[in-house]
């Protein structure tokens, strides 16, 4: 019998272990950290484990990422290298990521904040509008996630900028890529969307030195990792007007600690790190596919680089 164990506080072990034993028939299922010692183990399904923790699982075969994101994994060098890690691809996972993408830029585009200021107000301030062909938007991170939403962006009509490491082409989408890229995307970003994995090159990324390169009254969106954001410059960004508002659903330390100023600045929407879940109902079937094919001697798909970090 295969015995799994599920390594995450941010999902539910009970409903993924229900899903993998109707899909699998019965399986030994342990949640860490209650393993049985030195029982071998043939798969793990982490997001963020304890650093160290995979290590601890004898025989283990290959990781599933529950989540996109593979930082905690990827950078965590006692995973011995001969265990692949799979990043996760659910369908469901893509369709609530470009939701969120599309929600947030709508939101700002349309000054919804203000509107809801003003109803607090019981204010009638007819005004116009930009229209969404007058509206620059930047994607940063065009892969699966940003990719979908950059599409969905460009659907609706916006001029859409997008960023990623390597030259990537994406139809209605005017793409860039590498350092000097970012310098071209920013100066026209008016809402910028942050959908990038968390690297040693994208830690810290949004900082003082970033936000000053957006046009006066720009709107920032991320919902890719919360250490790619430095909320002092970020608020500093903010109280100078280089940004008009942010809207972030991930950061440094979740949960968002009781005493951040983010929680209460009205220039800023929180969202507790939503914008796309992994939800067993649709993403346990990528993982059994995975094993299904792993254990027939197929290749297993979307492996992650260790090197490049994502
Ligand atoms: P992908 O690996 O498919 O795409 C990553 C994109 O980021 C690629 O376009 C890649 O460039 C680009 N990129 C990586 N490093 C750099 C860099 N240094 N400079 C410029 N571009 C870079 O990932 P996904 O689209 O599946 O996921 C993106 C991220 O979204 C996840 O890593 C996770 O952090 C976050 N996420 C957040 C969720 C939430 O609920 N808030 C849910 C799901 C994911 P290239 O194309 O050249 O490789
Ligand atoms: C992910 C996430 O990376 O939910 O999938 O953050």
């Amino acid at each position: 019998m295969r015995r799994i164990v599920f390594c995450s506080d941010y999902d539910d072990p009970r409903s993924w272990g229900e899903a993998l034993e109707r899909a699998l028939g019965p399986i030994h299922y342990h949640v860490w950290p209650a393993v049985p010692a030195r029982a071998p183990v043939d798969y793990a399904l982490a997001f963020l484990p304890e650093r160290g923790a995979l290590a601890r699982l004898p025989g283990l075969k290959v990781v599933f990422s529950l989540g996109a994101g593979v930082d905690g994994l990827a950078d965590d060098a006692t995973i011995p290298p001969a265990v692949p890690i799979v990043r996760m691809m659910d369908d469901g996972l893509v369709q609530g990521m470009t939701e969120y993408t599309v929600w947030s830029v709508l939101h700002a585009h349309r000054d919804m904040d203000d509107f809801a200021r003003l109803q607090r107000a019981r204010r009638w301030d007819h005004r116009d509008h930009l229209l969404a062909w007058e509206r620059t938007v930047a994607v940063l991170g065009i892969g699966r996630i940003g990719g979908a939403a950059a599409r969905a962006l460009a659907a609706l009509r916006f001029k859409v900028l997008g960023w990623s490491r390597t030259p990537r082409a994406i139809e209605g989408v005017e793409c860039h890529h590498g350092a000097d890229g970012l310098q071209a995307v920013l100066a026209r970003a008016q809402i910028v969307v942050g959908l990038l994995p968390l690297t040693a090159s994208t830690e810290r990324l949004f900082d003082r030195r970033f936000f000053a390169q957006l046009p006066e009254g720009a709107h920032f969106i991320n919902a890719g990792r919360g250490r790619q954001l430095v909320p002092d410059d970020l608020l500093a960004a903010l109280d100078s007007g280089r940004l008009r508002g942010a809207t972030l659903d991930v950061f440094p330390r979740e949960p968002l600690p009781e005493d951040s100023p983010l929680w209460t600045d009205p220039r800023v929407i929180v969202t507790p790190h939503v914008a796309g879940m992994v939800m067993p109902r649709s993403a346990a079937a990528y993982v059994v596919a995975q094993i299904r094919s792993f254990e027939a001697g197929a290749a297993l798909a979307n492996l992650v680089e260790r090197e490049r970090g994502y």
